[in-house]
């Protein structure tokens, strides 16, 4: 199986998806609904889902995925798609899945309207699961996401961040959601306790490593594939791994980065630092590593019912990994 394979262990149940995002954020305002539809339409990897159903399977002795399983996929991806639209507007990013991001099409107000009524109709259909524990758990998620960008905000172009603070970061505004995808999925198909706070751990590791190589992509990434801008986060003073990798061991990039990128050319010439440093190749160690750990954690065949969704969790290290 290759990696990208793994999507077409789900793929019927994503279709649908697809379909349902649509409907489900219809809203009594036209400029709202077009503005979130515009997002859904356009694509995007559908990772968080995607996890949220390969979890389902790998948990229930028929393969079976419960309608329940599938409101959290969508759910999942709702909540992701708002942290989107906000994010967007934080990192003034004009391109998201290959389209105009929502506040470059309308403005500021609208997108943080189209995010907020995002996040608030998740909540609705997370409610309306009726499983308290589930509800906890992912509603944890939005507050994190709020968190870790703030985290970001106060420490922009800041040197003596440290890589602690870097992952710490990370979880807040990504890894929280992946993780709680899976629990959420294993706690659905009612696995025992210390079984679903392993797909939790198995999801925080997947998120850290999906972080690290997304950061590693801002760098060496082209727009074309990535279907948004590169270099945003050098712009925006985000120091993430490979930049932090690089900063110990270049006195130069200290210096342009500590002062904002004063020249023009600055830039273009941290890019040719981090790419001379070992900066890349180390932070993409820290993501394997990351992987290795969740492996380590996810659950084994013995513990589990089905074997192809477990196989699938498995290849999704490489299918991350294999995106740089
Ligand atoms: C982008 O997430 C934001 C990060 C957490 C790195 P994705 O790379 O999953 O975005 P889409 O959903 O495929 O557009
Ligand atoms: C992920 O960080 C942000 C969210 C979790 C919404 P980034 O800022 O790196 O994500 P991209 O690169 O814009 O997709
Ligand atoms: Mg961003
Ligand atoms: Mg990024």
């Amino acid at each position: 199986m290759k990696p990208q394979q793994i999507f077409s262990i789900v793929e019927d149940d994503l279709q649908v998806l697809n379909k349902n995002l649509q409907s489900m954020v219809g809203a009594r305002h036209p400029i709202l609904s077009a503005a979130s539809e515009h997002l859904f339409s356009a694509g995007g990897k559908r990772l968080r889902p995607a996890l949220v159903l390969l979890v389902a399977e790998s948990t229930s002795d028929q393969q079976l995925i419960t309608a329940s399983h599938k409101r959290l996929a969508e759910i999942s991806e709702i909540i992701h798609t708002a942290s989107l639209v906000h994010d967007d507007v934080i990192d003034e990013c004009l391109t998201r899945r290959g389209v105009n991001t929502v506040h470059s099409l309308y403005n500021n107000k609208v997108a943080i309207l189209a995010g907020d009524f995002l996040f608030a109709q998740s909540s609705w259909y997370l409610a309306n699961l009726n499983n308290l524990h589930v509800v906890k758990t992912i509603s944890k998620v939005i507050t994190d996401f709020a968190e870790g960008e703030v985290r970001q905000g106060i420490i922009q172009f800041d040197c003596n961040m440290s890589m602690t603070e870097y992952i710490e970061k990370s979880f807040y505004k990504t890894a929280s959601l992946i993780a709680a995808s899976c629990q959420g999925s294993a706690m659905l198909s009612k696995l025992e306790f210390t079984l679903q706070n392993r797909y939790y751990s198995y999801g925080k590791h997947i998120g850290l490593a999906f972080q690290i190589i997304d950061d590693i992509l801002d760098i060496i990434g082209s727009h074309h594939k990535l279907g948004k801008p590169v270099g945003s986060d050098l712009k925006n003073g985000n120091l993430t791994a490979p930049i932090l990798f690089s900063l110990s061991d270049s006195p130069e990039l200290l210096y342009i980065i500590t002062n904002e990128f004063e020249n023009d050319t600055d830039i273009t010439k941290a890019i040719e630092i981090i790419y001379q440093s070992k900066g890349l190749t180390k932070a993409k160690d820290l993501a394997e590593e990351h992987i290795q750990a969740a492996l380590t954690i996810l659950p084994n065949k013995n513990q589990i019912p089905n074997n192809t969704s477990l196989h699938g969790l498995t290849m999704l290290g490489e299918y991350i990994l294999n995106q740089i």
